[in-house]
């Protein structure tokens, strides 16, 4: 079943991990794909690549890559380096896309960081740049994308990756809980004021999810602090025990059934909802 046949989906943070996986089944159910992740670091770039994060983000080849992934699944791509802390950019995308493929159906805010550091002493840096990515990237895509969905009269659909963080007060990544309950915040204002154009906007929490965002050596020394340089095996066992199903994580593509439904048409009467798939965090707290 081709749920999104000749549907246009947009996903930023597309070059790997759940926005990958996004982009790929979507792909897969008919869609043509809007694809952006960072920009490649240049000398006189509009802002200075992320700094704050422990861990590499992705590269313009890895874009390339999910592209081609699409492509060779018989759907078109637009992929192009674009940050999400720059509405200019945000901006540039759509444009650039909408007269390449069409106007954009479905936007995915995906992109994200995640690090680590308690509160009481954390930098203003790592402050900002987590809210700038993971919060106002949000509403610039937003931005960017839906005046033309109101514009065109068709309707719209927008998923937002917030997170279990974004539920709970969670020690040491206070920075990030904050901006994925912003994120919540946000999409929840949103869907009021655009549901009578027909658009839905609803919201994810994963808990942890097998990208590179857990593995890192960050996020390692976060779940084993009792260990200087822990390895996948020592963390597996207490990623797990934060979830209620015993498993350490789920997978990029268990997000994906959540997005695709939230974009689909049976989900034309759900709007405002956080949906969480956090192998039973959620059962926990909210
Ligand atoms: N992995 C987890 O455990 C987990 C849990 C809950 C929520 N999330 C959220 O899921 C989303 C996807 O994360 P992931 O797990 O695939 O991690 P990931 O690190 O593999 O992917 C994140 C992507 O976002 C891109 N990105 C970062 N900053 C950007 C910017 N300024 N502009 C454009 N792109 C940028 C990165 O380059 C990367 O490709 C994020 O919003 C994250 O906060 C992840």
């Amino acid at each position: 079943m081709e749920r999104f046949a000749e549907k246009i989906v947009m996903v930023t943070g597309a070059g790997r991990g759940q926005g990958r996986a996004h982009a790929l089944r979507f792909a897969g159910e008919g869609a043509h794909l809007v694809l952006c992740d960072l920009p490649a670091a240049r000398g006189d770039a509009e802002l200075d690549p992320p700094a704050t994060v422990p861990y590499e983000l992705s590269k313009p080849e890895d874009l390339e890559e999910t592209a081609r992934q699409v492509q060779a699944l018989g759907r078109r791509a637009v992929a192009m380096g674009a940050d999400v802390r720059s509405l200019e950019q945000m901006s540039a995308v759509v444009a650039e896309a909408e007269r390449a493929l069409g106007p954009i159906d479905v936007l995915v805010a995906n992109a994200g960081i995640c690090t680590s550091n308690p509160l009481p002493t954390m930098s203003v840096q790592v402050w900002q740049e987590t809210i700038d990515i993971n919060l106002t990237g949000v509403f610039n895509a937003c931005r960017a994308v839906i005046p033309g969905m109101i514009e065109r009269g068709h309707g719209g659909r927008v998923v937002a990756i917030a997170s279990m963080a974004g539920r709970a007060g969670w020690e040491n990544i206070g920075h990030y809980a904050a901006s994925k309950w912003g994120v919540i915040g946000l999409v929840k204002s949103l869907a009021l004021e655009v549901a009578p154009h027909g658009i839905t906007a609803n919201v994810i929490c994963p808990s942890s999810v097998n990208t590179t965002m857990m593995h890192n050596d960050s996020s390692y020394r976060l779940f084993r602090p009792d260990l200087e340089n822990p390895t996948r095996e020592d963390v597996l066992p207490a990623f797990a025990s934060v979830n209620v199903i015993p498993v350490p994580y789920v997978e990029p593509e268990d997000i994906s059934d959540g997005v695709l439904f939230l974009a689909s048409q049976e989900a034309a009467g759900i709007t405002g909802a956080t949906l969480s798939i956090s192998a039973g965090v959620n059962a926990l707290n909210i």
